[in-house]
């Protein structure tokens, strides 16, 4: 032994840029990430969201813009979301054949056999919000009871047809967030008895009641009152968000998602050790809020405090991350700036 003692020094794979990029155990991909994306009826001109800096409500063709930049970026997906000119109680227009998340759909579908003509490499998976807060009339994610309750099973037949006018508008992964019990098995045998075998579901799992979809409410224009605790989970649950994974899976679920991302990296965790599927992950409307917020005022390196956020969301053991950052950090692997 040395006269120092030491025998083990870490610090040996830390000295330079080369040996720690050698030695990173994680790295960030393009094609890990998806770019969630708002789409709103009658706009003109994309209308910016004033708490999610840098984001946009896009019009339809502001939207094949933003799909075509994310097919050039290498970005693995778009997650689309639908904000319609008219709400109802039953959210109607989620599941009109040509209500404005079916033409996001085509639109979007449009731009990314575009790009891959022009690139001759994959562009990004066409994925849809399957719920329906977006479009009742009570910001809810499903139709009401007499007495205001949240309707289970009422709920789940807009899914099923919600999900299956996604399908035919060219989803190629339909997503149901509304934490309803039962949506996964109810969405695959609609998807199938529909003849989209081929159509695979990303579910929103373990889903909390979170402070951090603040802005994203913005985004959407929703109209709720009150808050989603009866459906969506308890923060203080992680062996629940456990469970929530494995019904999902053995409902048929293609993929299962971790959110909100940061706030639950141990509930990623414990989904990635357990689960033979692969693992989502969204990094929410807050956490991208929180940081461009210190950012702008000069108290945080804003490209190291997104790269270490998304990075440790991998670490956590996310396969697919939702970042509203997805094309600008897409952008900085490429060294395009
Ligand atoms: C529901 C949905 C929400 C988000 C994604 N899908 C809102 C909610 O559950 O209240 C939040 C996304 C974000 O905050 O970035 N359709």
């Amino acid at each position: 032994m040395s006269t120092s003692g030491i025998v083990y020094r870490p610090r040996r794979l830390r000295t330079t840029p080369r040996m720690r990029r050698l030695a990173a155990e994680t790295r960030l991909h393009a094609a890990d990430l998806v770019l969630p994306l708002f789409v709103k009826e009658g706009l003109t001109e994309p209308a910016p969201i004033a708490s999610m800096p840098g984001q946009v409500q896009h019009t339809e063709a502001t939207l094949a813009d933003a799909v075509t930049a994310a097919a050039r970026a290498g970005v693995g997906g778009v997650m689309l979301f639908g904000i319609p000119a008219v709400r109802d109680a039953r959210g109607t227009a989620g599941d009109a054949p040509d209500g404005i998340l079916q033409r996001g759909i085509r639109i979007a579908r449009e731009a990314v056999a575009a790009a891959e003509a022009e690139t001759g490499r994959p562009g990004p998976v066409v994925m849809a919000d399957t719920c329906l807060d977006e479009f009742t009339d009570h910001g809810h994610c499903g139709v009401l009871t007499r007495d205001g309750a949240v309707d289970n099973d009422a709920t789940l037949e807009r899914y099923a047809t919600t999900a299956v006018a996604q399908a035919k508008a060219g989803a190629e992964v339909v997503s149901p967030s509304g934490m309803m019990d039962g949506q996964v098995a109810v969405i695959r045998d609609a998807l199938d008895d529909a003849g989209f075998e081929d159509v695979s579901i990303l579910a929103y799992s373990a889903k909390y009641a979170s402070a951090f979809y603040g802005p994203f409410r913005e985004a959407v224009d929703s109209a709720l009152q009150g808050d989603r605790r009866t459906y969506q989970m308890d923060a203080a649950n992680a062996r629940e968000g456990l469970r929530e994974a494995d019904l999902d899976i053995a409902e048929g679920a293609d993929m299962v998602m971790v959110k909100p991302a940061g706030p639950s990296l141990d509930v990623l965790r414990g989904v990635a050790d357990r689960a033979e599927v692969p693992v989502a992950a969204y990094q929410v409307s807050g956490e991208y809020a929180m940081i461009e917020a210190a950012a702008a005022n000069g108290w945080i390196d804003r490209r190291g405090a997104v790269l270490e956020s998304v990075l440790a969301i991998k670490r956590a053991g996310a396969d697919v991350i939702l970042t509203y950052w997805a094309l600008e950090i897409a952008d900085w692997l490429a060294g395009a700036s």
